[in-house]
């Protein structure tokens, strides 16, 4: 509670613009990740120190003797996603170093605490990072270098809470890499990638704890596909800022599904009720037929656990140009939809698997949280 009401005061200074430390000077809206440790090329030298903060090393079995191209974009995924993990984490430890205005904890004892385990997760990251990299460079495939990223997050509430989301979502997109990986024979790196999974599961629990959500969200965590992964990644990307043309990812990129309802789909109720959401569909050429129309034909489609992809009829479709709103049932008692929602909008209502889903999306994805919440017990609360 005490630590609710310093934030709280903390934030509404920032935005009473109070003159900030000279330190706290605002960072430029294009991030870079700092260069000094050699990340994403590190010499030996600077492996052992990464290796040292991230308590572990990369794996030293020898690497698969081949790799389906197939599966080339899974690991160019998970650099992509890792290179934007890392210059995210990189950007709240300088803040929270810095007592930039909103990242300023109560406590000297909670701050060492925070950034001590933030700077574990960021070299653990950086090795997520290195060892997608590594696969990809040894079969002689593309492997991404950062970009540069930018952040909507101004103070450490919203920068727990988005890491909670986009976590969140790689723990669903993992699933997918370990599926892809299965089905092209690519059995080798199917251990490490899961292994990762579970370390991605470990910081989604004490991003959850922080926020004062239960920390094991579902029995079965809901699952994602690589493609919506991919899109929801480029809204941190500062544009035309990655050293290399994103289509050397093989992976398609929609617009996202902004859910209106429940504070941006992160404060949704644990009930049936109608979620309202917009789409900007100028650059989808598959819409054409739908522009204009009353819907019919087009499905909010959710991903939720494991269970089969859900799929609703929209509803009141409005339109300014080729940017929608709509709405769609959100079918929480019925599936228990508890924890992560994925929904995409789609041209279809009736998918076998979750893969299928995307050769009929349009738009994807919108993100969905309901919340089973707790007392944080130690007064570590955001
Ligand atoms: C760090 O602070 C800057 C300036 O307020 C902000 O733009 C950026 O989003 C913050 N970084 C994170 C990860 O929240």
């Amino acid at each position: 509670m005490r630590f609710t009401a310093a934030l709280a005061s903390a934030a509404a200074f920032a935005g009473l613009a109070v003159a900030a430390p000279a330190q706290a000077a605002p960072q430029p809206r294009a991030f870079s990740i700092p260069a000094g440790d050699g990340f994403p090329s590190p010499n030996p030298a600077q492996l052992a120190v990464i290796n040292d903060l991230a308590d572990g090393t990369l794996s030293n079995a020898p690497p698969p003797a081949k790799i389906n191209e197939a599966s080339f974009p899974v690991f160019q995924l998970i650099a992509f996603n890792e290179n934007f993990e890392v210059a995210f984490f990189s950007s709240l430890i300088q803040n929270i170093t810095n007592g930039v205005p909103g990242f300023d904890l109560p406590s000297s004892p909670k701050k060492d605490e925070l950034l001590d385990i933030l700077q574990t997760v960021l070299a653990q990251e950086k090795l997520h990072a290195i060892n997608a990299i590594n696969t990809l460079k040894k079969f002689n495939a593309f492997a991404p270098t950062p970009c540069q990223y930018q952040f909507p997050t101004s103070n450490i509430y919203e920068a727990i809470s988005l890491a909670e989301r986009f976590t969140d979502l790689v723990l669903g997109t993992l699933q997918d890499a370990a599926q892809i990986l299965a089905r092209n024979g690519d059995v080798g790196p199917v251990r490490g990638v899961t292994a990762s999974l579970g370390q991605e599961g470990q910081q989604e629990g004490f991003y959850r704890i922080l926020l004062s959500k239960k920390p094991s969200e579902k029995p079965f965590l809901t699952t994602n596909v690589a493609a919506f992964a991919f899109s929801a990644l480029q809204q941190f990307v500062v544009p035309g800022s990655c050293p290399f043309p994103l289509d050397s990812i093989k992976l398609p990129i929609f617009p996202p599904v902004a859910v209106l309802s429940g504070k941006g789909g992160v404060a949704v109720e644990p009930r049936d009720q109608a979620l309202s959401f917009q789409v900007d569909l100028t650059n989808v050429k598959a819409a054409d037929k739908y522009v204009g129309g009353k819907g019919d034909g087009l499905f909010v489609t959710y991903f939720s656990g494991q269970l089969l992809p859900i799929s609703v009829p929209i509803v009141n479709a409005k339109w300014t140009g080729r940017v929608v709103t709509f709405d769609a049932n959100f079918p929480f008692a019925a599936n228990f939809m508890y924890g992560l929602s994925v929904a995409s909008l789609t041209t279809s209502g009736a998918f076998a698997a979750p893969g299928d889903v995307v050769a009929a999306t349009l738009a994807a994805p919108g993100l969905i949280q309901v919340d089973d919440r707790v007392k944080s017990w130690d007064g570590f609360k955001l």
